[in-house]
């Protein structure tokens, strides 16, 4: 009798803890909705930080483009214009004292200096860039394989700074080189040691090519890549409501992990957003037959890089743009 009691109770406080969960998340999940809809870039272009972000999204494409394998001459041409609408709007909005923007103008100025030879005349773009003289063409790093993972071995802020996504890919990561790998991902701190992140590895390239399709974002080089490594999080590692988002958060530090134990290696990788339609996560969680308790977090294409190759600049903001002192010793 007594150990029925006990069981009982056991049951009534697991299933009081499920509800309190449940409350939270519904809750949780309220409140996250309402501070995207208040806050999300996409929802307030008026915005000079969303502004901002158009602008980067806008030289990214043409820089990602000026970085490409097998990259043609003459592509671009409406990602060009529209990034100039984006800039001649901000700075009539909010100045040209912006970094982000100024690297941007630089970009077309790599991508009109590439196009020297173009017999098309670009006669807006020459305009506009004769218009900020000042502004140098963005460098957009050509470097040998050993160039670029030449700070394999540095401290720490050199093998940092060196790390750059790759999307140049020309051969197969061998088995133990990535083994090494995920060990060393492994190491990726996780709440209360929980170790939420799991690795998906996408050998077939059939699943392979279906997977980057549903992705959308390796036009040009997703073909090159030898794997592609899906990293997902383990929602039973999550306990309570208010950890909604610890599966995307444990996730996201073990990627960085990842990331950085790829490049140790010497292996090229390109991350790719999960950023999808949920009919698109779901047609993925059935094409690699991913549990339903695994939540995708982020896809990375890799590969052994070629001999040589292009990297995006990417240069990033600086810290003062980015960081807010509450007290303390700011200066
Ligand atoms: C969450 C996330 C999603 C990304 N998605 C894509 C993608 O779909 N396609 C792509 O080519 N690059 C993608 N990237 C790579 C970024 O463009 C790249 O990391 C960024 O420009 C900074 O460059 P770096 O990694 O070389 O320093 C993604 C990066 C992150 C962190």
């Amino acid at each position: 009798m007594i150990g029925y009691l006990k069981k009982l109770k056991r049951a009534f406080v697991s299933w009081r803890q499920r509800m309190e969960a449940r409350r939270e998340a519904s809750r949780g999940f309220a409140y996250d909705k309402a501070q995207f809809m208040a806050g999300a870039g996409a929802l307030h272009l008026d915005r000079k930080a969303a502004a901002r972000t158009e602008i980067v999204m806008g030289y990214h494409v043409l820089e990602k483009g000026l970085t490409m394998p097998r990259r043609r001459l003459g592509f671009g041409k409406g990602a060009v214009i529209h990034l100039m609408n984006l800039i001649d709007s901000f700075e009539l909005r909010f100045g040209t004292d912006e970094p982000q923007v100024r690297h941007a103008v630089a970009v077309l100025r790599a991508y009109r200096e590439l196009h020297r030879d173009w017999p098309e005349p670009m006669p807006r773009l020459d305009a506009f860039l004769a218009a900020r003289p000042a502004i140098a063409p963005a460098n957009e790093p050509h470097v040998t394989r050993e160039e670029f993972f030449a700070a394999k071995d540095a401290p720490f802020p050199a093998f940092a700074a060196s790390r750059h996504v790759c999307r140049h890919f020309a051969g197969p990561i061998p088995r133990e080189t990535l083994d090494a790998v995920f060990a060393l991902a492994a190491l990726a701190p996780s709440a209360c040691n929980r170790q939420h992140a799991r690795v998906h590895v996408v050998d077939d390239a059939f699943l392979r090519e279906r997977l980057f399709a549903l992705q959308g974002g390796t036009r040009g080089f997703g073909a090159d890549a030898d794997k592609a490594l899906v990293i997902t999080a383990d929602l039973s590692s999550v306990r309570w409501g208010w950890e909604r988002h610890d599966a995307y958060v444990n996730g996201g530090i073990f990627v960085m992990n990842l990331c950085y134990a790829l490049h140790y290696h010497g292996v090229a990788h390109c991350i790719l957003h999960w950023s999808v339609a949920p009919t698109t996560d779901r047609e993925a969680h059935r094409l690699l037959g991913i549990p339903d308790n695994e939540v995708i977090v982020q896809v990375i294409a890799c590969g052994m890089p070629p001999e040589e190759f292009d990297v995006a600049a990417s240069p990033r903001r600086a810290p003062e743009e980015i960081v807010t002192w509450h007290g303390g010793a700011e200066k």
